[in-house]
């Protein structure tokens, strides 16, 4: 095994300069969340399952291993275990809570559960130095969370730091760059938790600060140049992020060998389809088809109320429109998407169905029949990383600071039928809200704020009139990720101006709601 990895090693500093480190996954809720704070560092790191095979890091010049946290107790039957390629490297290896008893029990020491169990902010005052605490007050604050303790320490370790309820909340064996952290350090709750990695990262595994968003452009163009040869690769382009910043990494690979398909569904924000063509085809200079789809799509949509039906006849609408132009395209052997990192390790630690779910939330899955070899150039970024390398690019922060927009887009925003009017009178409301909130410095803020057509009808009166219109929801939400979401507390004069704005400038809107249902129990979208 261990000639295994180090072979891997030898093979592949050609192919990936970068030194690395990789986090072993025994399924805690933070294991990503450490592979964040490493590459924060400017240090190379991925994440892998704790039963991946060696030859999965074949492509890395592995320097060092985090163990990462877990669910389980380390003396439970069947508890995972770290696998012998993490040992047998001889490579430094810091172990994080349960990373930390697997440490201490796969080295001979001895784990057993705790009297008290500690969670939640603790201090721990070191007795000891090691190069993984210098610079380090010898008191620190930091976030706990076991069950378990350690009762015996493997040979050649020693305690550097203790709390209230842990004898070993720090342990190391020096010499062979072994540590053990009973807290995280990878949360904020560890305030200085950064310079403890940082430590682990630069004093103990010797890795220098070189992933940065000038080497992963030159690298990952680089890359592309191999992949492709004298191919010619398509890219479709939704308006968001990702994909505008895979096109432009692989334009900049290729040129003119690239050719860029937007579809526009007909679904998109007011002026967007505008903004996308101004921007790739007038200022990047790509090759780009512009398809204006809107007629079948909402041909396809006629009739349909069904939330479920319209992202369906949405989807295969979208391929069908695709494939057709991508068969004009000559010699096009490869696709360009923007899968990201977070996709690819719960596809490869959950399996298949993961990825199913997924698929629901990402219109433009194209099938695999199109047989086309895929380029993938942001397969192993976070989203914070693919604005890093989008500025270094030169996109400017209208695109890389966009909110999310589904895929199904404006007919998942309009309650019942989605006609061309209703679109025009959602356009027109969603533009204004958008634009006072621009105008109040929220916009970053928010992860999404939109307008929604509900198929209320409501009485109004506007001078000497009554009148008989429809109301528009206003969504805005604060969120981390989109699994869980706060609706916004934006300002009331804000709201009164848009709701103002709206019912005047709007024609066919007599009422304006705001929506303060958080997710769960409700969803960001209203379909
Ligand atoms: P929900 O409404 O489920 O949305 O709370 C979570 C996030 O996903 C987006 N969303 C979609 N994105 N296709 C997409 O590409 C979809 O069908 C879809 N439905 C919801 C939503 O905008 C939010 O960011």
């Amino acid at each position: 095994m261990a000639e295994t990895l180090i072979e891997a090693e030898n093979r592949t500093i050609s192919r990936s300069p970068h030194a690395a480190i990789v986090v072993v996954d025994f399924g805690s809720q933070y294991s990503m969340l450490i592979a964040r704070r490493i590459r924060e560092l400017n240090t190379y790191c991925e994440v892998v399952p704790y039963n991946a095979e060696a030859a999965a890091l074949e492509h890395l010049d592995v320097r060092g291993f985090v163990l990462s946290g877990g669910p389980n107790s380390v003396y439970d039957e069947g508890a995972p275990h770290a696998a012998d390629w993490v040992f047998e490297s001889g490579l430094p290896v810091l172990g994080i809570c349960y990373g930390m008893q697997l440490l201490a029990e796969q080295l001979g020491g001895k784990v057993g559960p705790g009297r008290e169990r500690e969670f939640g902010p603790a201090t721990i005052s070191a007795s000891g130095s090691a190069p993984l605490l210098a610079g380090l007050p010898a008191e620190l604050d930091v976030w706990m969370s076991h069950g378990d303790r350690i009762e015996e320490l493997p040979q050649g370790f020693a305690s550097l730091a203790v709390s209230e309820n842990s004898p070993v909340a720090v342990m190391a064996d020096v010499e062979r760059g072994y540590y053990g952290l009973q807290f995280h350090p990878e949360v904020v709750h560890t305030p200085r938790g950064g310079e403890l990695l940082g430590n682990y990262v630069r004093e103990v595994c010797g890795v220098e600060a070189d992933w940065t968003p000038g080497n992963f452009v030159e690298e990952t163009v680089a890359a592309i140049r191999a992949q492709v040869g004298d191919g010619r690769v398509i890219c479709g382009l939704s308006g968001g992020v990702d994909s505008a910043v895979a096109a432009t990494l692989v334009h900049r690979a290729i040129g003119d060998r690239l050719t860029c398909i937007f579809v526009d569904n007909g679904l998109l924000r007011a002026r967007e389809a505008e903004e996308v063509v101004d921007t790739f085809e007038r200022n990047l200079h790509m090759n780009l088809r512009h398809i204006d789809a809107s007629d079948r799509f909402l041909a396809a949509l006629a009739e349909v109320t069904n939330p479920e039906t319209k992202r369906i006849r949405i989807g295969n609408t979208f391929i069908e429109v695709f494939e057709a132009e991508a068969k004009t395209i000559e010699g096009a052997g490869f696709l360009c998407q923007g899968t990201l990192y977070p996709d690819v390790i719960e596809s490869a630690s959950h399996g298949a169905g993961s990825a199913r779910i997924k698929s629901h939330h990402n219109v433009g899955g194209l099938p695999e029949h199109m047989d086309l070899e895929l380029v993938e150039p942001l397969r192993f970024l976070f989203k914070d990383e693919v604005r890093r390398i989008g500025a270094e690019l030169g996109l400017s922060d209208e695109i890389l600071w966009r909110q999310p927009f589904p895929g199904p887009g404006l007919a998942v925003r309009i309650i019942g039928e989605v006609t061309e009017e209703r679109v025009a009178v959602l356009q027109a409301a969603d533009a204004i809200f958008l634009e006072e909130v621009r105008a109040a410095g929220l916009y970053r803020d928010l992860w999404q704020s939109f307008a929604v057509l509900t198929d209320s009808r409501t009485v109004g009166v506007m001078g000497d009139f009554r009148t008989y219109g429809n109301a528009i929801a206003l969504r805005a939400v604060v969120a981390e990720d989109a699994m869980t979401a706060d609706w916004a507390r934006l300002p009331y004069d804000l709201l009164a101006r848009v709701s103002n704005r709206i019912v005047n400038e709007v024609d066919a809107v007599n009422r304006v709601v705001y929506d303060i249902t958080s997710k769960p129990p409700g969803t960001i979208e209203w379909e």
